[in-house]
Protein backbone atom coordinates (compact mmCIF):
# COMPACT_ATOMS: atom_id res chain seq x y z
CA UNK A 1 0.00 0.00 0.00
CA UNK A 2 3.12 2.64 1.13
CA UNK A 3 4.52 1.95 -2.45
CA UNK A 4 1.16 2.42 -4.56
CA UNK A 5 1.19 5.88 -2.73
CA UNK A 6 4.57 7.01 -2.82
CA UNK A 7 4.63 8.01 -6.74
CA UNK A 8 1.61 10.55 -6.01
CA UNK A 9 2.99 11.92 -2.86
CA UNK A 10 6.13 12.15 -4.71
CA UNK A 11 4.99 14.00 -7.35
CA UNK A 12 3.05 16.45 -5.32
CA UNK A 13 5.50 17.46 -3.18
CA UNK A 14 8.12 18.28 -6.27
CA UNK A 15 5.34 20.09 -8.08
CA UNK A 16 5.03 22.30 -4.87
CA UNK A 17 9.08 22.61 -4.64
CA UNK A 18 8.96 24.40 -7.88
CA UNK A 19 8.33 28.10 -6.92
CA UNK A 20 9.59 30.98 -8.37
CA UNK A 21 12.85 32.05 -6.98
CA UNK A 22 13.53 35.78 -7.46
CA UNK A 23 16.63 35.43 -5.51
CA UNK A 24 20.37 33.64 -6.24
CA UNK A 25 23.04 32.32 -4.29
CA UNK A 26 26.12 33.19 -6.23
CA UNK A 27 27.97 29.74 -6.51
CA UNK A 28 27.49 28.19 -10.17
CA UNK A 29 25.42 24.83 -10.82
CA UNK A 30 28.60 22.23 -11.43
CA UNK A 31 28.95 20.96 -15.17
CA UNK A 32 27.76 17.39 -14.51
CA UNK A 33 24.58 18.43 -12.24
CA UNK A 34 23.65 20.93 -15.33
CA UNK A 35 23.75 18.37 -17.80
CA UNK A 36 21.72 15.35 -16.08
CA UNK A 37 18.97 18.34 -15.69
CA UNK A 38 18.98 19.13 -18.90
CA UNK A 39 19.27 15.30 -20.02
CA UNK A 40 15.90 14.90 -17.74
CA UNK A 41 13.75 17.51 -19.55
CA UNK A 42 14.68 16.00 -22.81
CA UNK A 43 12.25 13.47 -21.99
CA UNK A 44 9.37 16.14 -22.65
CA UNK A 45 6.52 15.19 -24.63
CA UNK A 46 5.89 17.55 -27.65
CA UNK A 47 3.55 16.79 -30.91
CA UNK A 48 5.11 14.72 -33.34
CA UNK A 49 8.24 14.31 -31.51
CA UNK A 50 9.69 17.17 -33.10
CA UNK A 51 11.07 18.97 -30.40
CA UNK A 52 11.03 22.62 -30.97
CA UNK A 53 12.93 23.87 -28.00
CA UNK A 54 16.23 25.49 -29.00
CA UNK A 55 18.12 26.60 -25.76
CA UNK A 56 20.97 28.57 -24.69
CA UNK A 57 22.70 29.03 -21.43
CA UNK A 58 24.72 31.82 -20.14
CA UNK A 59 26.55 31.12 -17.41
CA UNK A 60 29.91 32.79 -15.26
CA UNK A 61 31.26 35.39 -17.55
CA UNK A 62 29.09 35.72 -20.25
CA UNK A 63 26.11 35.22 -18.15
CA UNK A 64 27.78 38.67 -16.12
CA UNK A 65 28.28 40.34 -19.39
CA UNK A 66 24.67 39.67 -21.03
CA UNK A 67 22.91 40.85 -17.94
CA UNK A 68 24.79 43.66 -17.60
CA UNK A 69 24.14 45.03 -21.42
CA UNK A 70 20.57 44.02 -21.32
CA UNK A 71 20.24 46.02 -18.37
CA UNK A 72 21.60 49.17 -19.69
CA UNK A 73 19.95 48.42 -22.99
CA UNK A 74 16.37 48.19 -20.75
CA UNK A 75 17.36 51.50 -18.87
CA UNK A 76 18.26 53.40 -21.84
CA UNK A 77 14.58 53.43 -22.84
CA UNK A 78 15.13 51.63 -26.03
CA UNK A 79 11.84 49.90 -26.88
CA UNK A 80 10.90 46.15 -26.88
CA UNK A 81 11.76 44.01 -29.54
CA UNK A 82 9.81 40.95 -29.38
CA UNK A 83 9.37 38.25 -31.61
CA UNK A 84 5.64 37.42 -30.12
CA UNK A 85 3.74 40.35 -29.58
CA UNK A 86 3.30 40.90 -25.91
CA UNK A 87 -0.01 40.59 -23.75
CA UNK A 88 -1.88 43.32 -23.08
CA UNK A 89 -3.93 43.98 -19.66
CA UNK A 90 -5.17 40.57 -18.62
CA UNK A 91 -9.11 40.97 -18.32
CA UNK A 92 -11.34 40.06 -15.12
CA UNK A 93 -10.68 37.17 -12.93
CA UNK A 94 -7.39 36.77 -15.06
CA UNK A 95 -6.14 40.58 -14.05
CA UNK A 96 -7.39 39.87 -10.55
CA UNK A 97 -4.72 37.08 -10.46
CA UNK A 98 -1.56 38.86 -12.07
CA UNK A 99 -2.17 41.51 -9.19
CA UNK A 100 -2.07 38.70 -6.24
CA UNK A 101 1.05 37.41 -7.79
CA UNK A 102 2.49 41.14 -8.06
CA UNK A 103 1.35 41.78 -4.77
CA UNK A 104 3.01 38.49 -2.83
CA UNK A 105 6.28 40.13 -4.46
CA UNK A 106 5.19 43.39 -3.12
CA UNK A 107 4.75 42.74 -0.23
CA UNK A 108 7.37 40.11 0.79
CA UNK A 109 9.92 42.65 -0.79
CA UNK A 110 7.98 45.71 1.13
CA UNK A 111 7.61 47.68 -2.29
CA UNK A 112 4.42 50.03 -1.74
CA UNK A 113 1.88 49.85 -4.56
CA UNK A 114 2.09 53.24 -5.66
CA UNK A 115 6.02 54.16 -5.16
CA UNK A 116 6.99 53.82 -8.37
CA UNK A 117 10.54 53.85 -8.62
CA UNK A 118 10.58 50.86 -6.54
CA UNK A 119 8.14 48.79 -8.78
CA UNK A 120 10.61 49.63 -11.94
CA UNK A 121 13.73 48.25 -10.03
CA UNK A 122 11.42 45.41 -8.92
CA UNK A 123 10.99 44.74 -12.71
CA UNK A 124 14.61 45.68 -13.55
CA UNK A 125 15.60 42.67 -11.32
CA UNK A 126 14.38 40.14 -14.14
CA UNK A 127 17.30 41.85 -16.57
CA UNK A 128 19.79 41.22 -13.89
CA UNK A 129 18.33 37.40 -13.59
CA UNK A 130 18.05 38.10 -10.12
CA UNK A 131 21.35 37.26 -9.52
CA UNK A 132 21.24 33.88 -10.56
CA UNK A 133 24.81 32.48 -11.95
CA UNK A 134 22.69 30.96 -14.65
CA UNK A 135 20.12 31.89 -17.05
CA UNK A 136 18.75 30.13 -20.68
CA UNK A 137 16.86 31.83 -23.36
CA UNK A 138 14.46 29.39 -25.05
CA UNK A 139 13.87 29.91 -28.65
CA UNK A 140 12.15 27.96 -31.62
CA UNK A 141 12.28 27.32 -35.33
CA UNK A 142 11.02 30.46 -37.47
CA UNK A 143 7.98 27.83 -38.94
CA UNK A 144 7.31 27.46 -35.32
CA UNK A 145 3.47 28.07 -33.87
CA UNK A 146 1.61 27.80 -31.16
CA UNK A 147 1.52 24.22 -31.04
CA UNK A 148 5.23 24.10 -30.81
CA UNK A 149 5.11 27.08 -28.07
CA UNK A 150 2.60 24.56 -25.78
CA UNK A 151 5.50 22.06 -26.16
CA UNK A 152 8.02 24.30 -25.25
CA UNK A 153 5.75 24.93 -22.19
CA UNK A 154 6.23 21.58 -21.14
CA UNK A 155 9.83 21.52 -21.83
CA UNK A 156 9.97 24.37 -19.97
CA UNK A 157 8.07 22.62 -16.59
CA UNK A 158 10.02 19.63 -17.28
CA UNK A 159 13.15 21.46 -16.92
CA UNK A 160 12.12 23.48 -13.64
CA UNK A 161 10.90 20.24 -12.04
CA UNK A 162 14.24 18.31 -12.73
CA UNK A 163 16.04 21.46 -11.40
CA UNK A 164 13.69 21.36 -8.70
CA UNK A 165 14.79 17.23 -7.95
CA UNK A 166 18.14 18.61 -7.77
CA UNK A 167 17.90 21.26 -5.28
CA UNK A 168 18.18 23.99 -8.02
CA UNK A 169 16.01 27.17 -7.74
CA UNK A 170 14.32 29.02 -10.98
CA UNK A 171 11.96 32.09 -12.15
CA UNK A 172 10.71 31.54 -16.15
CA UNK A 173 10.42 34.92 -17.75
CA UNK A 174 8.97 36.57 -20.28
CA UNK A 175 10.37 39.58 -19.41
CA UNK A 176 13.59 38.39 -21.00
CA UNK A 177 12.19 37.77 -24.40
CA UNK A 178 10.63 41.24 -24.34
CA UNK A 179 14.39 41.91 -25.87
CA UNK A 180 14.65 39.58 -28.42
CA UNK A 181 16.52 41.30 -30.90
CA UNK A 182 19.27 42.67 -28.96
CA UNK A 183 19.50 39.40 -27.39
CA UNK A 184 20.24 37.11 -30.28
CA UNK A 185 23.37 38.83 -31.75
CA UNK A 186 24.98 38.79 -27.93
CA UNK A 187 24.15 34.82 -28.39
CA UNK A 188 25.19 34.46 -32.33
CA UNK A 189 21.54 33.17 -32.50
CA UNK A 190 20.42 33.97 -35.96
CA UNK A 191 17.51 36.12 -36.42
CA UNK A 192 15.18 33.48 -37.80
CA UNK A 193 15.08 31.97 -34.12
CA UNK A 194 12.45 33.46 -32.19
CA UNK A 195 12.83 33.66 -28.36
CA UNK A 196 9.43 32.68 -26.51
CA UNK A 197 10.95 33.10 -22.55
CA UNK A 198 13.93 32.90 -20.64
CA UNK A 199 14.85 31.54 -17.45
CA UNK A 200 17.35 32.39 -13.87
CA UNK A 201 18.22 29.71 -12.25
CA UNK A 202 21.18 28.25 -9.76
CA UNK A 203 20.77 27.77 -5.69
CA UNK A 204 18.28 29.62 -3.97
CA UNK A 205 19.29 32.17 -1.81
CA UNK A 206 17.07 31.62 1.30
CA UNK A 207 17.42 34.34 3.07
CA UNK A 208 16.30 37.30 0.06
CA UNK A 209 13.00 38.32 0.61
CA UNK A 210 11.62 37.92 -3.11
CA UNK A 211 11.56 34.20 -1.76
CA UNK A 212 9.25 34.48 0.37
CA UNK A 213 6.63 35.70 -1.82
CA UNK A 214 3.86 32.83 -2.10
CA UNK A 215 1.14 32.45 -4.83
CA UNK A 216 -2.08 30.64 -4.69
CA UNK A 217 -4.25 29.02 -7.24
CA UNK A 218 -7.52 28.64 -8.51
CA UNK A 219 -10.00 25.41 -7.08
CA UNK A 220 -10.08 22.15 -9.78
CA UNK A 221 -13.79 23.40 -10.60
CA UNK A 222 -12.53 26.90 -12.00
CA UNK A 223 -10.62 25.57 -14.22
CA UNK A 224 -11.59 21.98 -15.22
CA UNK A 225 -15.11 20.57 -16.59
CA UNK A 226 -15.90 17.22 -16.22
CA UNK A 227 -18.49 15.40 -18.75
CA UNK A 228 -20.02 12.16 -17.58
C1 LIG B 1 6.05 31.52 -19.13
C2 LIG B 1 6.23 32.26 -17.83
C3 LIG B 1 6.73 33.54 -17.82
C4 LIG B 1 6.97 34.22 -16.62
N1 LIG B 1 7.53 35.45 -16.64
C5 LIG B 1 7.96 36.02 -15.48
C6 LIG B 1 8.75 37.21 -15.50
O1 LIG B 1 9.03 37.77 -16.55
N2 LIG B 1 9.18 37.70 -14.32
C7 LIG B 1 8.89 37.10 -13.12
O2 LIG B 1 9.34 37.59 -12.09
N3 LIG B 1 8.12 35.97 -13.07
C8 LIG B 1 7.68 35.41 -14.21
N4 LIG B 1 6.97 34.23 -14.19
C9 LIG B 1 6.66 33.60 -12.92
C10 LIG B 1 5.17 33.73 -12.57
O3 LIG B 1 4.92 35.02 -12.07
C11 LIG B 1 4.84 32.65 -11.54
O4 LIG B 1 5.01 31.38 -12.13
C12 LIG B 1 3.42 32.73 -11.01
O5 LIG B 1 3.20 33.96 -10.34
C13 LIG B 1 3.12 31.58 -10.05
O6 LIG B 1 4.03 31.59 -8.97
P1 LIG B 1 5.03 30.40 -8.69
O7 LIG B 1 5.89 30.18 -9.91
O8 LIG B 1 5.87 30.86 -7.51
O9 LIG B 1 4.23 29.18 -8.38
C14 LIG B 1 6.67 33.57 -15.38
C15 LIG B 1 6.13 32.27 -15.40
C16 LIG B 1 5.92 31.62 -16.59
C17 LIG B 1 5.39 30.20 -16.57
Amino acid sequence: MEDVQKGPVEIEALLRQRRSVRGFRPDPVPYNVLNAVFAQAQLAPSNCNVQPWIVHVVSGAKADDVRTQLKRHVMSGAAAGPDFPLTGSYPGEYRTRQIGAAVALFEATGVARDDKPARMLSMLRNFEFFDAPHALFLFMPEWAGWREAADCGMYAQSLMLAMAAHGIGSCAQGALSHYASFIKPLLGVPDDHKLLMGMSFGYEDTDHPANAARTSRACVDQAVTFHH
